[in-house]
């Protein structure tokens, strides 16, 4: 049985009160599930989030980090750092690292190596944008980001990783992927994993959706069989549209 998932990711949003706010009232309201719940507050909460959320079943997981050891590099946090303030998991490659900071397959490669090294899990985010979509290369591309950033990576290194695909066009436009559209790359996803590796693995590994799930559409989208859960952005900023989402899983 594969992990379901859900995880709001809180982008550059809510400082240290506003952090501490949402978290009580998500401790206050959170269903029994068995999914699992993660949330991405900024570097500067993560500490306090972690102190708040470690004896519940909330995950407090980073958005990203750098991908070396440590050393003369302004303004990056490590994967040792993280650790050390209890992270287990960071996100990698969303598409707004890779569009606003130059992030690449090539530089992901190397963070999804060194996260591995410290063994961290990964919530490895990858999607086309609407050019790719409309000019209907958006599964070859999807394929490329990949390849290019995780199939270097031995068979059981993969226990580490969580998938998320989310198309750039449906990322806080309000426009979402329909379901059909989410299951039918998710699929291809899967089916891109067996191809390389195994059927077994494939189907070990969750595949999230993300891109403007909202209580109202979540429901749906989860319901499809190769989508195991979402990674939420604006809707995770508010501790009703989050819990709604966590209920729809
Ligand atoms: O990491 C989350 C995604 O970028 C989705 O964001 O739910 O605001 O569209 P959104």
């Amino acid at each position: 049985m594969r992990k379901k998932i859900v995880a709001g990711n809180w982008k550059m949003n809510n400082d240290l009160a506003q952090t501490q706010t949402l978290i009580s009232d998500l401790k206050k309201s959170l269903p029994a599930t068995d999914a699992e719940v993660k949330i991405a507050p900024t570097y500067t909460n993560l500490y306090p989030a972690y102190e708040a959320l470690k004896d519940s079943a909330i995950e407090v997981v980073a958005q990203n980090m750098h991908q070396e050891e440590n050393g003369a590099y302004t303004g990056e946090i490590s994967a040792s750092m993280l650790k050390s303030v209890g992270i287990k998991t960071v996100i990698l490659g969303h598409s707004e690292r890779r569009a606003y900071f130059g992030e690449d397959d090539a530089l992901l490669a190397k963070k999804v190596d060194t996260a591995i090294k410290h063994e961290m899990d990964i919530i490895f985010c990858f999607g086309e944008e609407l050019e790719d979509r409309k000019s209907d290369n958006h599964f070859k591309l999807v394929e490329s980001q990949l390849k290019n950033a995780l199939f270097h990576l031995e068979a059981a290194a993969w226990k580490r990783i969580v998938l998320a695909y989310e198309p750039v066009w449906a990322i806080g436009t309000g426009e979402t992927a329909s379901p059909e559209q989410a299951q039918e790359m998710h699929e291809f996803i899967r089916k891109t994993l067996a191809d390389k590796y195994s059927q077994d693995l494939a189907d070990s590994i969750s595949i999230l959706y993300g891109g403007s799930v909202k209580p109202a559409n979540a429901e749906e989208i989860f319901s499809k069989p190769d989508v195991d859960g979402g990674l939420i952005g604006g809707a995770a900023l508010k501790a009703e549209d989050f819990i709604g989402i966590v209920k729809a899983i």
